[in-house]
């Protein structure tokens, strides 16, 4: 089962199926902030929903296409980081995250995405991890940008949430980039 300590009180762990009614809570009560960009949320109406999703979640990870993992802090759910399938012909696959309004501007979500880029380039070789953020999403676009992601380019509306199409920025960080990055961290 994937888990890992992130820092002292926050780890990432692979959903479960009896995750889904404190997962549908920690959707419901941020629904206005997260569908402003996750196309996902309007169709997430019940815990059923999300049970369903958690498992694809599980069939994801045991076809080996990676991890979509539940964020805890202090011993509650409190977001989620995780991979949308591995394209494993190239080695590469895109990363998504959001978090409770609760935990919002702490470093949680970019020390979680460390923990998983170390994870996808060390332990499963991948070459190349991309994240797309909406432009105007500044908070999302400063992850990657931390994280030493290059912006590589502008989807123009290669996303509809909700009510309208949303450009895409790409930020894409390789493997050797990655090692550079972390050889320089203190
Ligand atoms: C996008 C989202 C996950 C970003 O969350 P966030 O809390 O800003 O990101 P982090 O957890 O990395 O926190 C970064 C902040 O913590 C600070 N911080 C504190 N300790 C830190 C540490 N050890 N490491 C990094 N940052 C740290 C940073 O300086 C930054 O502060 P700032 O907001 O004042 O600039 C969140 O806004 C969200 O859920 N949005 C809605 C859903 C969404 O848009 N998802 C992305 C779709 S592409």
């Amino acid at each position: 089962m994937f888990r890992r300590t992130v820092a002292p009180g926050i780890e990432i762990k692979l959903f479960d199926t009896s995750e889904a009614k404190p997962l549908f809570a920690v959707v419901d009560r941020n629904r206005p902030r997260l569908r402003h960009w996750l196309p996902w949320v309007d169709q997430t109406r019940s815990p059923e929903d999300i049970r369903l999703f958690i498992l694809r979640c599980l069939d994801q990870y045991h076809a080996n296409l990676g991890p979509q993992t539940g964020v805890w802090v202090n011993g509650a759910l409190g977001g989620s980081v995780g991979c949308h399938p591995i394209d494993w012909s190239n080695r590469n696959c895109s990363i998504g995250y959001w978090i409770d309004s609760s935990h919002e501007g702490k470093g949680v979500i970019t020390r979680c995405c460390a923990v998983l880029l170390d994870y996808l380039f060390d332990e499963l070789g991948l070459h190349r991890v991309e994240i797309r953020c909406g432009t105007g999403n500044s908070r999302s676009c400063a992850i990657p940008e931390r994280l030493g992601f290059r912006r590589e380019g502008l989807a123009r509306g290669a996303e509809w949430v909700n009510d309208r199409w949303v450009d895409l920025i790409s930020w894409g960080l390789l493997e050797e980039e990655w090692r550079h990055s972390r050889q320089r961290r203190p």
